[in-house]
């Protein structure tokens, strides 16, 4: 009998095997990709060929544009940007999959940057909470809400170091320092792609802009960057390199020239350091029409020697302009473009497309798209996100946080009631009925008792005064009145530099008026780079730098504001005094003249302290923390060794809360200057009232090298300051040494 049983339970497996397919992993799903690429390869004609490198772009709506499909059909498009929704990109998908000749299915591509209709905050907020895994978590939803629309690829996460709050871009990254961009770096391309890209909830990522983007001359968005190799190698490529270390599938070129070399075609960057060095076998897409841009740039004197400049170079496809599929037939024929050069781009992207399965399952379930989108859970990680990423910037006699049974509340401001702000210059396919804003946030919070009463003041950016007064009026007649000031969403992301950093219009009045009502007065700012706000440190006494919080910021704001979130948050930018001060940023070098007030002879201002407003790595809590005996596990390390650094963190106040233990390194002596301080570690820790904690880092090759004269990468014998603490200049610190 036993034998029946044993037979009829392996005939059982071995049904379900094919009844309940598992999900198959990458090499099932995928098998022997570079044969079937070649195989495929060897099929297409060059017209074909060239389609794959082209992308182009769709109606603001999301539908495809009437030209599409035909040259689908024909072959000669292989991607498209902004075509979204399950069923437009079926549509566009079939006519690829049943009426070309070679059935390539097309790659969809959009900017979910911070989330695609559930809206996170903007990544430097996210960068503010000091803690990856957020943003893993974030991206994920991102991914999976949207691949449910037909998408599956993001031109994102966006990388780039950014030292100068006037470019308008600072607010898509994780700010200035380079350890911090690239941790934020490998947690998004890992949850945007997870293990697997070709997942039923993950997309394709995009690491941009490639590369130096951020160091833009004056902080104006695409202007000239000028900067040594070890500079880039120092601060620009690691969020990169850890973007390609985490598997990232592409990455896009920027429109930048670097050092005479516009980025897009810049064989150092797109092939010395992306392919020899870095091994990079996914594919390069430009940026929007920066191939085409050559022209400006004088590197190309029409769109003939652009392709050619930018395929050679190592941009593998062209976004929206046409230089490759017009001009790629006779570059070939001139002998200006070799067939292996084409063959190599075209293969680089049949490689990821097989990889992403598209082959295998080319369509979207439509039937999924209607329950993929704001899910509660999506809603609740937004809030969660958002309470994480608000940095307490002054708290005097904690005046913060408010009790929720105060009689009355003046909420005031013009972005106290806004809904596009909240949502970033990059909002995806978000919709603005479902932000919910700071109003409306603080009126759920409060008690039945409490009376919520707003005014509006004036406009975000604009003249007019007039709605002072009533303001005013509310702000007197209230308990406690908190001012909602800032920048809208077109003040934030591409095409946004400003040549000052004071707030719009004339927001800085209004908060005037509000302090001199005597009234205990916050401030909350809605805002996508650091502001000038000077005059709000010195006379007003609680500010929450709130960053652009996403679809739920109006209940996170609510949440800190009457203390059901202790806020955590940490500035991964420097926030200047004045744009004057710019760029200015905490791992400076040290100079030959090193600021000192009573000397006159040295590096600084004679109208304004050197010093910026609130440094890197700064944020406080409503209670408060020591760090204390810092201890290293030996004197002196050999150059390949490793060192652990450990401190004592204690709450050492009334309430829990979150502390982010920041580690620092300085090389005292080396054969090249080097900077005064180095994030190289960060831990964010919650810890009960009373409760202490010994967070622990590990120090080793990869953190305390340079790139030196020669340019390698190096770990030099001598001395190493190391400095521990809540925020990049208040540090314990303490000396090692590195050996031969
Ligand atoms: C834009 C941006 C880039 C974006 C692309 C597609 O110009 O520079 O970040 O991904 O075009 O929208």
């Amino acid at each position: 009998m036993k034998r029946h049983i044993r037979l009829a339970v392996l005939l059982l497996f071995l049904l379900s095997s094919f009844l309940l397919p598992t999900p198959p992993t990458l090499s099932q799903r995928a098998p022997n990709v570079e044969q079937r690429v070649n195989a495929l390869l060897a099929q297409m004609t060059l017209e074909e060929k060239l389609g794959q490198l082209q992308q182009l772009d769709g109606e603001g709506n999301g539908n495809f544009r009437p030209e599409h499909p035909d040259l689908v059909r024909k072959g000669l498009l292989g991607s498209t940007l902004g075509v979204r929704g399950a069923q437009r990109t079926n549509q566009l998908q079939r006519v690829a999959m049943t009426e070309s000749r070679l059935k390539i299915p097309v790659l969809f591509g959009f900017d979910v940057i911070h989330g695609y209709r559930t809206i996170f905050p903007i990544p430097l907020a996210e960068a503010s909470s000091f803690d990856p895994s957020l943003a893993e978590r974030s991206a994920a939803v991102a991914a999976q809400e949207a691949n449910n629309v037909g998408l599956r690829w993001t031109f994102a996460p966006m990388v780039d170091i950014a030292r100068d709050p006037r470019w308008g871009r600072i607010t898509e990254g994780a700010g200035e320092d380079p350890f911090l961009g690239a941790a934020f770096a490998r947690a998004r391309v890992r949850g945007f792609q997870g293990d697997n890209y070709g997942a039923p909830d993950k997309v394709l990522a995009c690491a941009k802009h490639w590369v130096a983007y951020g160091d833009a001359e004056g902080g104006r968005d695409y202007d000239t960057t000028d900067l040594s190799e070890n500079t880039l190698r120092e601060i620009y490529f690691p969020p990169f390199k850890a973007a390609v270390d985490a598997g990232v599938g592409t990455l896009m070129s920027s429109f930048n020239a670097i050092n005479g070399v516009p980025a897009s075609a810049n064989a150092f960057t797109l092939t010395k350091v992306l392919r020899q060095e870095w091994k990079f076998d996914g594919f390069v897409v430009s940026d929007y029409t920066s191939v085409r841009e050559l022209i400006n740039h004088g590197i190309a004197a029409n769109e003939e020697d652009a392709a050619a400049a930018a395929l050679n170079a190592g941009v593998d496809m062209e976004m929206v302009s046409r230089s490759y599929n017009m001009f790629g037939p006779k570059l070939l024929q001139q002998k200006r473009l070799s067939q292996a050069t084409i063959d190599e781009a075209v293969r680089r992207i049949l490689r990821i497309k097989f990889r992403l399965g598209l082959f295998d399952r080319p369509y979207t379930e439509e039937a999924r798209e209607p329950n993929a989108l704001l899910r509660p859970e999506s809603i609740r990680l937004a809030r969660e996100i958002a309470g994480r990423s608000m940095v307490l910037l002054k708290n005097d006699r904690e005046t913060l946080p408010l009790n929720k049974n105060l009689s009355s509340i003046a909420v005031i401001g013009p972005l106290a009631d806004e809904r596009r702000a909240p949502l970033g210059w990059w909002a995806g396919d978000g919709k603005e009925e479902n932000t919910v804003t700071p109003l409306a946030g603080i009126k759920a919070k409060v008690s039945a008792q409490t009376k919520v009463v707003y005014a509006k003041g004036c406009e975000i950016q604009g003249d007019s005064t007039a709605g002072f007064q009533e303001a005013v009026n509310l702000a007197k007649a209230s308990d406690v009145a908190v001012v909602f000031v800032g920048e809208s969403h077109e003040w934030a992301g591409e095409a946004a530099s400003r040549s000052t950093l004071e707030l719009p219009g004339r927001q800085m009045e209004l908060v005037q008026a509000i302090q001199a009502t005597g009234k205990p007065t916050i401030v909350v700012l809605v805002n996508g780079r650091p502001l000038s706000i000077g005059w709000i440190v010195n006379n007003v006494p609680s500010i929450l730098e709130s960053w652009m919080g996403g679809s739920e910021s109006g209940n996170a704001i609510a949440d800190i504001l009457f203390g059901d979130v202790n806020p955590g948050a940490k500035l991964p930018v420097t926030y200047p005094r004045t744009v004057g001060q710019v760029p200015i940023y905490y791992n400076h070098m040290n100079t030959g003249r090193p600021p000192e007030a009573e000397n006159r002879y040295t590096s600084k201002y004679i109208d304004s302290p050197w010093t910026p407003l609130f440094p890197f790595g700064y944020g406080l809590s409503y209670t408060t923390f020591k760090i204390s005996n810092l201890q290293l596990s030996a004197p002196r390390i050999a150059a390949n060794g490793k060192l652990t650094v450990s401190v004592e963190v204690e709450n050492t106040g009334k309430r829990a809360g979150d502390e982010v233990v920041q580690l620092y390194i300085r090389d005292l002596v080396a054969t090249m200057t080097r900077p005064v301080k180095e994030l190289k570690g960060f831990q964010r820790v919650s810890l009960q009232p009373g409760e202490k904690r010994r967070v622990e880092f590990a120090l080793s090759h990869e953190h305390l090298g340079f790139w030196n004269r020669e340019m390698r990468y190096v770990v030099e014998p001598g001395e190493f300051r190391v400095m521990v603490g809540a925020n990049s200049v208040d540090t314990i610190e303490a000396k090692f040494e590195v050996t031969n």
